[in-house]
């Protein structure tokens, strides 16, 4: 299929030829014709599969096609979580729109607020934003959306969630009713599927890929070791493997800054972004990294979603994200439109609990490789089916006394037969995660069920906090 038999316009097949997109991906071919046709959208496809261009292409045909902009007014309005990813996105509409007599801009904090004001005075056909930035200059009575015709929530479900929830709902109320609603995202939780449902009208739900999955083009391992060992192991790591540019992923903006501290100290071109940084400067280092001046680019979950790098061969999980979906994210910033990429998580005991949501959320039990030398002093406990093996086999010896007694007869359900919590993986109900106890990880598998069963809530009750993931302004 071509994007010529999608529907789309001259201009824009002209922009895709220079680009040399050759067709269009599987949420392309899904969502361009549904937008063209009106429709609300509840979008989910992997990350790095080109869904900034299966809503911008035919919002930006669309807006061509009818209507005017009026002063103070917008007529599509795209809301993103951080400020990078809303910067990238305006550049996205920029470049698919080159052919397009369209007016776009993008707001968001963190930088002066006048430049913003003086686009909206004649009014935009897009408005590309974060929900902070946009409600200042809604109070201040800079925008108005009564010709608003479509929103996005790119990264959608993380905009759902309640760090955003309080800004959200005011600019909602302010929004039409009459209006297309488009929802992207490579994640969405069942919690979050209900809350969407009200915002959007008999919408078309696309599922390019099973849900929550991570992609296929990301090798993916992780490393068992202790917690205090993780700066060494990474040093290691980077000369031992010889890794050219990598994204790292940790917890806390300190945490950020210390890392980012080792990797100088060792002659390492490292540069970081985090919520505690000037705006110019997360900016100035995302540039660097992107024009491989920086090798190493260290960063809170801030970083986690929508960025795209280009050809990003390495990232790491210093720490595991507190937040499932967010392992989705991270790992996507590499293998991106069809490239390989590697991930690779340096796990500790007390993170555990972490890696069973993470692998519960994926369907997948994470590949493991001891690195000799730093090998983990505390065990990181098994996780998965290997973790119920042993778990049955424990219990099994437990109950061994009482079994020797009775005789096996060889008749199913006779007595030694091998009972139906006995059986290894496959008889693991689906979704299910067991942990087994070990030291530094108390009730673990107690604990991990509780995160299996609500990866959602986890999710969406979260207030904003530390290391990120509070509103970008
Ligand atoms: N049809 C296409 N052919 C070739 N490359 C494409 C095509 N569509 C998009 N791309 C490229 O694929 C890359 C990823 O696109 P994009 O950032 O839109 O992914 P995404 O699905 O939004 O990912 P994420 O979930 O991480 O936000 C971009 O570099 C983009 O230029
Ligand atoms: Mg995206």
């Amino acid at each position: 299929m071509t994007f010529l038999a999608l529907g789309l316009i001259d201009p824009l097949l002209r922009t895709l030829e220079t680009l040399s997109y050759q067709e269009p991906t599987p949420v392309q071919k899904q969502a361009i014709p549904a937008v063209l046709a009106g429709r609300d959208l509840m979008a989910a496809a992997q990350t790095g599969t080109g869904k900034t261009a299966g809503f911008a292409l035919p919002i930006l045909q669309r807006l061509t096609l009818a209507g005017v902009v009026a002063p103070k007014s917008v007529r599509c309005l795209v809301l993103v979580p951080t400020r990078e990813l809303a910067e990238q996105v305006y550049d996205s509409f920029r470049t698919y729109g080159g052919n397009l007599p369209l007016r776009s801009f993008v707001a968001y904090g963190g930088v002066a607020i006048e430049p913003q004001i003086s686009k909206l005075r004649k009014g935009l056909d897009v408005l590309v934003a974060t929900p902070g930035r946009l409600l200042d200059l809604y109070r201040q009575g800079m925008v108005t959306f009564e010709s608003l015709q479509t929103l996005v929530l790119d990264e959608a479900d993380r905009m759902l969630d309640l760090g955003f929830s309080r800004e959200l709902n005011e600019i909602f109320e302010a929004l039409p009713k009459q209006r297309q609603t488009l929802l992207f995202s490579a994640t969405f939780s069942d919690a979050i599927r209900a809350l969407a449902g009200g915002l959007l009208n008999d919408p078309l739900s696309i599922q390019v890929s099973p849900r929550n999955t991570t992609t296929k083009t990301v090798k993916q391992w992780l490393i068992p070791t202790d917690k205090k060992r993780k700066p060494e192991l990474f040093l290691h790591l980077l000369k031992q493997r010889r890794w050219g540019q990598v994204l790292v992923f940790v917890k806390t903006r300190k945490g950020v800054d210390q890392l980012v501290k080792t990797l100088l100290d060792e002659g390492v071109a490292a540069d970081s972004i985090h919520g505690d940084k000037q705006q110019h400067a997360r900016l100035r280092a995302l540039d660097r990294f992107k024009t491989a001046q920086v090798r190493v680019l260290v960063a809170t979950d801030v970083a986690a979603r929508g960025l795209d790098i280009d050809a990003l061969p390495q990232v790491v999980n210093f720490d595991l994200p507190t937040v499932a979906e967010d392992y989705i994210h991270r790992i996507g910033r590499t293998g991106r439109a069809g490239a390989e990429g590697e991930a690779v998580s340096l796990v500790c005991a007390d993170e555990v609990e972490l890696l069973a949501a993470i692998e519960t959320l994926t369907r997948q039990v994470i590949r493991r490789e001891e690195e000799p030398g730093f090998e983990a002093h505390h065990r990181v406990p098994a996780t998965g089916a290997e973790a119920a093996v042993a778990k049955v086999a424990k219990a099994a010896k437990a109950a061994e006394p009482a079994r020797k007694k009775r005789a096996f007869t060889g008749a199913p359900g006779a007595p030694g037969a091998r009972s139906a919590a006995a059986r290894p993986a496959a008889s693991i109900p689906k979704g299910a995660v067991i942990v087994t106890a070990g030291r530094g990880a108390k009730s673990t598998a107690r604990a991990s069920a509780k995160s299996a069963a609500k990866p959602a809530a986890q999710s969406s009750a979260k207030p904003a906090k530390p290391g990120g993931r509070g509103p970008a302004r």
